[in-house]
């Protein structure tokens, strides 16, 4: 029997960038050139781009070790990203019937999406809308996202990295904080990322050691935040110490499912998927903190910030992402289709861990979330099991490639014309 020839593979990059998504590119760019593939083509801002006819030939853009190298160690969407729904597959067959012309076109044999859960929703749209009209190409997802919410797997590439920049940054903060005597005591809230899971919130934590104390207090999105008891907490904390941190997470919520955020001059914006734009959490405490106690407060939202620190990132993640990349494109040159691959766990200490491949309609468009007993009882904190899960994400550092003292990253030249 003659084998078939294999064509080509088309890579793209969706949702929230984070530090560690461009090793995962670099992975399957590698693996895909290893196993025989023509052609990998980048989608320019995800499938909204390719939509529009935008794409990349990678091999023009990453031509050396070095590139690669480079690549690994940029922050954000190299590709560019985007939050772009697809529409049902009964709901508009035409944008479906566009995007598969699209890949005939190229010659696609395999399509790698690297993304969170809402990006999974296109790897399971795609793959089952390929079984309808009888396509061999394959549809297979790489996971990413700093909030490590995503179902069926251990941890996702992308979180360490955060977990790391947050942890060392909230230490940063703490020892600050301490150095200034302010007559009235002073109250620090930090914001975290990580919409309606707590992991991100959590590495706070990972600020504690023998030389700092850690925050004084971790609020998570999984348990309903009640700010009169806020109060009563900062006001306790303040008289025993005179400077205070806090971190919160940027999706903490009341009972009635209001979010904080939604409490102070928030913003109306709603992306695709229906996430509101979570953004003055920490401002609007530190309003209600200084009218109520009338100390100095500081709101910190570290933002973007904890998702591009690529000089601060995790050495087991960056590796883990590119693996998963590779491991992606491995399953869809076998055959894989409507999969993710997923991190599966084998130790903590020490840290081992491999990758399998999971059906993906159990993975989108779920959300998952910090359990219960790994938050103190009387919801303040994160407990010891929460750290010995996330220390071992966070080990060793990916050194920058440094350019008259600042980082140098790989970018598309003339993006702008090619948009
Ligand atoms: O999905 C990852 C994430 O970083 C969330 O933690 C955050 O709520 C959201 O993206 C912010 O997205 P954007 O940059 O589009 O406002």
């Amino acid at each position: 029997m003659t084998k078939q020839k294999k064509r080509n593979v088309i890579v793209g990059q969706s949702g929230g960038p984070t530090a560690a998504i461009n090793s995962s590119l670099a992975g399957v760019f590698r693996t895909a050139k290893d196993r025989g593939y023509s052609k990998v083509y980048g989608m320019l801002h995800g499938v909204q781009g390719l939509l529009e006819g935008r794409y990349i030939d990678l091999s023009d853009h990453i031509r050396t070790g070095l590139d690669a190298e480079l690549l690994k160690r940029t922050p954000s969407a190299y590709l560019g990203s985007c939050r772009y729904k697809l529409p049902g597959i009964n709901e508009d067959r035409d944008v479906y019937d566009k995007i598969f012309k699209i890949l005939d076109d190229l010659e696609i044999d395999c399509f790698i999406y690297i993304g969170g859960n809402d990006s999974m929703d296109t790897i399971k749209k795609l793959s089952d809308y390929a079984i309808v009209i009888g396509s061999e190409i394959r549809f297979v997802g790489c996971p990413k996202t700093i909030d490590n919410d995503l179902a069926l797997t251990d941890h996702t590439p992308g979180y360490g990295s955060a977990a790391k920049y947050i942890g060392t940054s909230v230490k940063e903060i703490i020892r600050d904080g301490w150095s200034l005597e302010t007559s009235n005591g002073q109250i620090i809230i930090v914001e975290i990322m990580g919409r309606n899971a707590g992991w991100l919130t959590g590495a706070a934590a990972l600020s504690k050691g023998e030389d700092c104390d850690g925050p004084d207090a971790i609020y998570l999105p999984e348990l309903d935040f009640d700010v009169k008891a806020f109060v009563k907490k900062c006001k306790e904390l303040l008289k025993k110490k005179s400077s205070v941190v806090i971190a919160v997470s940027e999706g903490i919520h009341t009972k009635d499912g209001t979010y904080i955020s939604e409490m102070g001059n928030a913003t109306d914006y709603v992306d695709a998927f229906g996430h509101k734009q979570l953004t003055g959490t920490a401002r609007y405490l530190c309003e209600v903190l200084s009218n109520e106690i009338g100390c100095k407060t500081r709101a910190i939202e570290l933002s973007t910030l904890q998702r591009a620190a690529s000089h601060c990132s995790s050495r087991v993640d960056i590796l883990e992402a590119y693996e998963v990349g590779g491991a992606a494109m491995k399953a869809a040159d076998e055959g894989d289709s409507g999969k993710m691959v997923v991190i599966e766990r084998l130790s903590d200490d020490p840290y081992q861990a491999g990758t399998e491949v999971k059906d993906v309609h159990k993975i989108a468009n779920d959300e998952r979330l910090v359990p219960r007993e790994w938050i103190t009882k009387d919801g303040t904190y994160v407990t010891s099991e929460f750290i010995t899960y996330v220390r071992p994400l966070i080990q060793g550092d990916v050194a920058p490639v440094m350019v008259d003292g600042i980082p140098r990253h790989l970018y598309v030249p003339g993006y702008q014309e090619l948009l």
